[in-house]
């Protein structure tokens, strides 16, 4: 255990879908190391992440990645306070790999064990490198699995105010993309050629759910795309195959701006609600330039909003550095796993 006055250093791990990820965080904000094997080739010919091979993957790359995140960290286990590791939401066969690491590593080398939520994590990362965090404030996690808004007051106990009833914003990004032949994963892609674009082209559903909703729907808005380039009916050519690079350059333009739009309005519904003073911005749809000066924006011309916090891009995807950040937080609170963590597929 730490002596009195030195620095808290965890090992986070993340393993929750298709990212081995480990890092070495000291105090919940100085990132001695973040080491990620990203499996996104493995899964590019299916257009989404195979469970059965992310996990192989996981399992292949668990060992390497940890051991180089505590080389890069120049630190010993000795140096090390804690073992964080993500245990939900995501893919169970996913997770379990990381949290049966991370276990084993507590047990052997007697560490306290600290379980974090994924997508509290994914909140944290925009806050690790920030310490001016005035609060209340409205956090937006938009990633490839989940969309939620949170009413955030402490890093620990964020309170959900609203998530996604069937795709989440990331998923549609990969979706279109697929139906725009666009290559995977979908989101940058969409953004790359959205550049080209008009946004204003073809003007695609914003589905609001009623006016006091701030729960978000984008099945509507990836089926309208279908739609347009398939016929209503689906029994028409598929005219993706004929359309020229304008034509896809709008359509990726014009579905951008109607996935954003809807972000936008419904973080600003938050932030009259609570009366936030600052709006966070996390997951790997906040890596979208479009979406984070959108936001910005927002909160330039709102009252009482002072400040966009967005995650550096290298944390917006997947990464242990928030995991390892978020974690010091339950570390100073106490509040410790044990040997009995599973992984959870919801949370
Ligand atoms: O947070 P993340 O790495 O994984 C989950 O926890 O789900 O997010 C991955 C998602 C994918 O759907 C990907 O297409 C999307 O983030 N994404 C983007 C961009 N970069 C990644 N979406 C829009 N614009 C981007 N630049
Ligand atoms: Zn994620």
């Amino acid at each position: 255990m730490q002596e009195k006055g030195e620095s808290i250093n965890i090992l986070g791990i993340e393993t929750s879908c298709d990212e081995t990820a480990a890092a070495v965080v000291a105090d919940g904000r100085i990132v001695k190391s973040s080491v990620i094997a990203s499996q996104t080739k493995l899964h590019a010919k299916y257009g989404g992440v195979v469970p059965e091979i992310a996990s192989r993957a996981h399992i292949e790359k668990i060992y390497p990645v940890i051991a180089e995140a505590i080389e890069q960290a120049d630190v010993t286990k000795e140096d090390i306070d804690a073992i964080a590791v993500a245990n939900q939401p995501g893919l169970t066969i996913a997770l379990i790999v990381g949290v049966t690491a991370a276990k084993t590593l507590a047990f052997v080398w007697e560490k306290p064990l600290i379980a974090i939520n994924h997508l509290h994590a994914h909140l944290q990362s925009a806050v690790v490198t920030d310490e001016d965090l005035q609060l209340p404030a409205v956090a937006l996690i938009v990633s490839g699995g989940h969309t939620c808004l949170y009413d955030y007051r402490s890093a620990l106990e964020p309170k959900l105010l609203g998530s996604t009833i069937d795709d989440a914003a990331g998923e549609a990004f990969d979706k279109v993309a697929a139906i725009l032949r666009l290559s995977y994963p979908g989101g940058p892609s969409i953004e790359e050629a959205a550049k080209k674009g008009n946004p204003d082209a073809i003007k695609f559903p914003r589905s609001m759910l009623g006016k006091d909703s701030l729960d978000f729907s984008f099945s509507g808005v990836k089926t309208a795309v279908l739609y347009y380039c398939r016929g209503q009916d689906m029994k028409g050519e598929n005219k993706v195959d004929s359309m020229s690079g304008q034509e896809i350059a709008d359509i990726a333009a014009s579905f951008q701006a109607a996935v954003i739009d809807v972000l936008v309005k419904k973080t600003q519904r938050a932030v009259e609600r609570i009366g936030a003073k600052t709006v966070l911005l996390g997951g790997g749809v906040a890596a979208n330039n479009e979406l984070r000066s959108r936001l910005q924006q927002m909160c330039e011309a709102s009252v009482p909003v002072k400040k966009l916090f967005v995650a550096p891009k290298q944390y917006c995807t997947d990464n242990a550095v928030m995991v390892a950040s978020l974690a010091y937080y339950k570390f100073k609170a106490g509040l410790f796993a044990d040997m009995t963590l599973e992984p959870k597929a919801t949370g």
